[in-house]
This record gives structure tokens, sequence and C-alpha cells, in this order.
């Protein structure tokens, strides 16, 4: 699709997007992690923009090159991202949140190389903060994602719900988590799940960019 700048339907906009894995340190070597690829997060960083929106990305550790008019934030733990996106959105009027980000890192992190011993090893884990359930800035329009293997439906139109989103874009983990392909469903508060393809990444980032702007106009309106 043409690149539409000022005239574009997200013209003026200022977006937030996360996007990619954290990494949660174990040790000076080591970190938990995921198998995102932030494909779908720089998706809809090169759509907002190509909409005429100004777009900051906060993004985990990815092997991808973002929108070259992008300003970028990198990070790499879950905490990071959550400092991150709490200073953006002070000025932003969407938030979107394709990062996985990690729900748990370890209790601690150990000065030294944690060296073998005996056969188990046992990790402690402890909860990172749900950054999309805690931001609550008046106005800002939030859209989630929801990666689930089982009950699409239902365990996104939970979340919609308990972390107050405007949109929640569903998929499946199993085909989704690092492919090219775009398939999804989209929920809004009390609409029917709408489904989007299969198709790609980036025309799947363009329908959701699409949604955002209605939404924008219809808050206006
Ligand atoms: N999310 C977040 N902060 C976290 C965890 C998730 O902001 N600590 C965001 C994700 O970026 C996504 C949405 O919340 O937009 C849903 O993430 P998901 O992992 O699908 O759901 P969770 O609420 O973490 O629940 P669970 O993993 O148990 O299904
Ligand atoms: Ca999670």
């Amino acid at each position: 699709r043409a690149t539409l700048g000022s005239n574009g339907p997200l013209a003026g906009v200022r977006v937030v997007v996360t996007a990619g894995p954290t990494r949660e340190p174990l040790d000076p070597l080591r970190f938990l992690s995921n198998r995102s690829s932030g494909k779908m997060g720089y998706a809809l960083v090169a759509a907002a923009i190509d909409a005429g929106a100004s777009v900051t990305l906060i993004t985990g550790p990815t092997a991808l090159t973002p929108h070259s008019e992008a300003s970028v934030i990198g990070v790499e733990s879950a905490a990071e991202m959550a400092d991150a996106v709490q200073t953006a959105v002070q000025d932003a009027d969407v938030l979107i949140m394709t990062a996985a980000v990690a729900d748990y890192r370890p209790a601690s992190v150990a000065e030294h190389k944690i060296k073998k011993s005996s056969d188990d090893l046992t990790l402690n884990l402890t909860r990172t903060t749900d950054i999309l359930a805690s931001i609550d800035r008046p106005g800002l329009l939030k859209v989630g994602f929801a990666a689930e293997t089982t009950s699409l439906l239902d365990y996104a139109r939970d979340k919609l719900r308990a972390k107050h989103l405007d949109l929640i874009v569903a998929n499946d983990a199993r085909t989704s988590m690092g492919s090219d392909e775009g398939w999804a469903y989209l929920l809004e508060p009390g609409k029917e799940a709408e489904e989007v393809g299969p198709t790609s990444k980036a025309e799947l980032a363009e329908v959701i960019i699409d949604r955002v702007a209605s939404l924008l106009r219809s808050r206006r309106t």
C-alpha cells in the first residue's frame, strides 16, 4: 500500500509499539526468553508510519531492522520494557503491545556464572509486572495481543476485559510465533470476533492499523 503520510488515517497520531521477546537474566551469561521474532510488531510499525503516525518502537532483541522513521528504544528485560513504556505513553495516543513479555523472571540474578554441580537445578521465578494492565492513562487507546494454544477466543476475551483494552488481536501461538503468516481474530468489547487471514503479517498489520484509525475516529465523534 502507498505511503499516505500526512494524508493518512493516522496523520498526527502518536503510536507506541512494543515488539519481540524479553530476556530475563539468570547470571551474567544466561537468560530465559521465548520464541517471539518481533515480526508482527515491526510490521505494525511500518503500517502505522505509512498511515501517517509518528511511532516509537520499544523492542526486545530481534534480528529485524526497524522502519527508518521509527524512534527505536532497545530493551532486554520485562522491567526495562515496563519503564520504557511508562515513559513513552506519557505523550502518546495509542499503545500497541505485541511484545511477548516474560511472565516470570528469575527471583535473583547470580553475580557470577552459575556452575554445574548436582543432577538437578531448581530455578526460583517471580512474576513480572503486567505492563499492559498497569497502564491506565486516560484517553490512551490500548491494543493487546493474545497468544494462546487452546480456547483462543475465551482467553482473549478475558484479557480484553481484565486489561481494559479497546482491541485485542488473538492468535494461535503455535502457528504465529516466528512465522510470516498473519491469521488472527480481532475482538472489541461488546462485539463479535472478526477473523482476518490467513494472510501476511504485513497485511494483518494494515487491517489492525485501519481498525485503530476507525476507533480513534469514533471517539472523536
Ligand atoms: N503483557 C504485558 N506485560 C506482561 C505480560 C503480557 O504487557 N508482563 C501483554 C502482552 O504484550 C499482550 C497481552 O499482555 O499484549 C497479553 O499477553 P499474553 O501473554 O497473551 O497474556 P497474559 O496476560 O500474560 O496471560 P497468559 O500468558 O497467562 O496467557
Ligand atoms: Ca504471558
